[in-house]
């Protein structure tokens, strides 16, 4: 596979939260030239467009917000939804074929967002994919693969491209991933922020110290305390049990104002911030006690978002974020909720 292969595509499929849909389109439209809406499915768009080498470029440059997954796509079918769909997949993939080295370890991601139900599931898909590689001595080995073969159904049509797995915004399916629902956890929150240490790229290592700011029930101090950080964890709410019987926790039980004027000062090399008040108070706050962030820190937030004026709140986040730090990343996250995550660099 070669970056060249890309202007063989004759458009991409992006993938979103449904009540996001809007404000990906409007981001889209402002930074991307030449592209046009082909078809919706309930959680993503195909768009034909004319360079799709300059438009994985432009995410590169800096990441849309509300984009949680991209895949090109070479070659359009229309199906029917019957198994019979399956001769079709393949001679969309034996189409592909030339664009792909046997050397190269591949990832096959199917999608269905249809409203229509298929005969076929998406783990059917990939097996049909992945077999049909196989059988033709492809390197199938999703775990470190760097090409992604990546289809997408719809309702009466589906689409199929390749691509560098680094140019999909996210390893994942149409950006969709599971964390095991494993006991270890205090809440799902903890999710969050694992999935913002991954998608950020923070590195996190034992002995290094953390402030939690709206720590309450636990799930990200419990997170970072589990990989040996030392985490002061503010909130006027209570600490689960659990996570106030950890030595590396310290509690301190009141709000994050009252917590800047007691609090001596102390060097964090990670600062996180998930409470839940107004966006530009919660940025003001952060901000403000960023002093106490090594150079070179990690901030990670999460901005809860209003019903409307959304973007206008990311924009002033981005703001004032960049007075303070050197890197802003904003981006919404697959276990965000009517917000996005804050990743920033000081
Ligand atoms: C969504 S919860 C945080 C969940 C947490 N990240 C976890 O993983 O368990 C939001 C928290 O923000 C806290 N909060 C709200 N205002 C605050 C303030 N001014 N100072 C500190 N914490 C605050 C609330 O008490 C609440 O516990």
């Amino acid at each position: 596979m070669d970056k060249r292969n890309y202007c063989n595509a004759l458009g991409f499929i992006a993938t979103y939260k449904p009540l996001d849909e809007p404000l990906l389109f409007n981001e889209m439209n402002s930074r991307l030239d030449g592209i046009e809406l082909k078809i919706r499915g309930k959680s993503s768009a195909a768009f034909y467009v004319n360079d799709y080498a300059t438009a994985v470029e432009e995410i590169h440059k800096e990441s849309f917000v509300f984009l949680l997954h991209i895949h090109p796509f070479m070659y359009k079918s229309d199906i029917c939804g019957k198994r019979s769909d399956f001769d079709t997949y393949a001679s969309m993939l034996e189409k592909l074929l030339p664009m792909l080295a046997l050397s190269e370890k591949i990832v096959c991601q199917c999608r269905i967002d249809s409203a229509v139900p298929k005969d076929y599931s998406n783990k059917e898909l990939t097996t049909l994919l992945a077999d049909f590689l196989q059988d033709r001595g492809y390197i199938i080995s999703p775990q470190d693969a760097m090409i992604s073969v990546s289809l997408t159904v719809y309702d009466n049509s589906a689409y199929m491209g390749i691509s560098f797995l680094e140019d999909n915004v996210s390893d994942w399916t149409g950006g969709v991933l599971f964390y095991s629902k494993s006991n270890d956890v205090i809440c799902r929150s903890e999710f969050k922020i694992e999935e913002a240490c991954k998608v950020f790229n923070v590195q996190i290592s034992e002995g290094m110290r953390a402030l939690d700011l709206g720590a309450a029930p636990g799930g990200w101090t419990h997170y970072l305390s589990q990989q040996g950080v030392l985490v002061d964890a503010v909130d006027p709410a209570d600490l689960s049990e659990d996570v106030l019987k950890l030595k590396n926790v310290k509690h301190y039980q009141m709000t994050a104002q009252k917590f800047a004027t007691i609090e001596s000062f102390s060097q964090y090399d990670i600062m996180v911030n998930d409470m839940k008040m107004d966006t530009n108070q919660s940025v003001d706050i952060t901000c403000e006690m960023s002093e106490q962030l090594r150079g070179g820190g990690i901030c990670l937030m999460t901005l809860k978002l209003p019903k409307s004026g959304a973007m206008k709140r990311i924009n002033i986040a981005r703001k004032v974020f960049g007075r303070k730090f050197e890197t802003v990343m904003i981006r919404q996250l697959y276990y965000n909720r009517s917000e996005v995550t804050i990743c920033a660099i000081k």
